[in-house]
């Protein structure tokens, strides 16, 4: 057998819905499959390396792999330097987790804001000039509504939106929906359920965003414990629901059993 072909995810929702916890443990099942797999967190207010169980401290890129634009010069204010390529960037500054999952973080607010340009753009050009046929990409947007639609989620073929049974959460995935749409982003759109208590959960929120529902996480003790601990859900609960369920995910969009 082959190496599997690549995939590439993105998850959005509201804040809270719990995407870092899907996102993370999704990445760690896709690389168990043979993917190899980025994971990037473009939140500035990170949460995947928990998810993943990565250290977080030192991810991120470092202001010496970023050049400023010359006068005259074309382009954005800032690239990596010329002598890195995407795949040289993600060897360099993405950390290795567990699986062998590669973790690359935006950028903490706590830096310089002009430090935190730099990263911006380096990381911007590292998602998109990733080379074809290699890295599976497992993205973990903001909650907002903003980035996903600047650009933020042109990586991704499948854009996971993530909502609970509640009307606040069901109305932001719609509002999602719609600017995904307007915006012409490309990708599929489906739908995951998170928190599902009840077996008509999924229909509910199906029927309020008019999206197809790709997987239904319950809602489970286990994960609200693993984040107490600030452990991976996979790692602290790998027999629960909610990671049976992602697994499931995982293996319909790879085409696995
Ligand atoms: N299926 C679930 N059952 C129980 N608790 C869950 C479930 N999924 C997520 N949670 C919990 O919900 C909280 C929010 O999850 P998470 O941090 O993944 O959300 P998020 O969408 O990434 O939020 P943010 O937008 O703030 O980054 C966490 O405490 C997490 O442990
Ligand atoms: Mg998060």
């Amino acid at each position: 057998m082959g190496r599997p072909g690549r995939l590439r995810v993105a998850f959005v929702g509201k804040g809270g819905a719990g995407k870092s916890a899907i996102a993370g443990t999704f990445a760690r099942l896709l690389a168990r499959e043979g993917h190899e797999v980025l994971a990037i967190d473009s939140d500035p207010m990170p949460g995947l390396a928990f998810s993943l169980g990565v250290a977080q401290s030192d991810a991120g890129i470092p202001d010496d792999a970023v050049v400023e634009r010359v006068e005259g010069e074309e382009g954005p204010r800032f690239r990596l330097r010329p002598d890195l390529d995407a795949s040289a960037a993600v060897e360099a500054y993405a950390n290795v987790g567990p699986d062998g999952v590669r973790f690359l973080q935006f950028g903490k607010l706590t830096g310089h804001v002009a430090q935190l340009m730099r990263s911006q753009h380096a990381f911007r050009q590292i998602v998109e000039e990733l080379p074809d046929d290699r890295w599976s990409v497992v993205g973990d947007l903001p909650g907002g509504t903003r980035q996903p639609f600047f650009g933020w989620a042109d990586f991704a073929e499948v854009v996971l939106v993530v909502a609970e049974p509640t009307a606040k959460s069901w109305l932001s995935a719609k509002r999602l929906t719609r600017l995904a749409r307007e915006d012409g982003t490309a990708a599929n759109l489906l739908l995951v359920v998170n928190k599902a208590r009840e077996a008509g959960d999924a229909r509910l929120v199906a029927e309020m965003t008019g999206l197809t529902v790709a997987a239904v996480v319950p809602w489970d003790e286990d994960l609200a414990e693993a984040e107490r601990r600030g452990r991976p859900p996979i790692d602290d609960a790998p027999n629960s629901g909610a990671v049976r369920a992602v697994a499931s995910l995982v293996a319909d969009l790879t085409g696995g059993t």
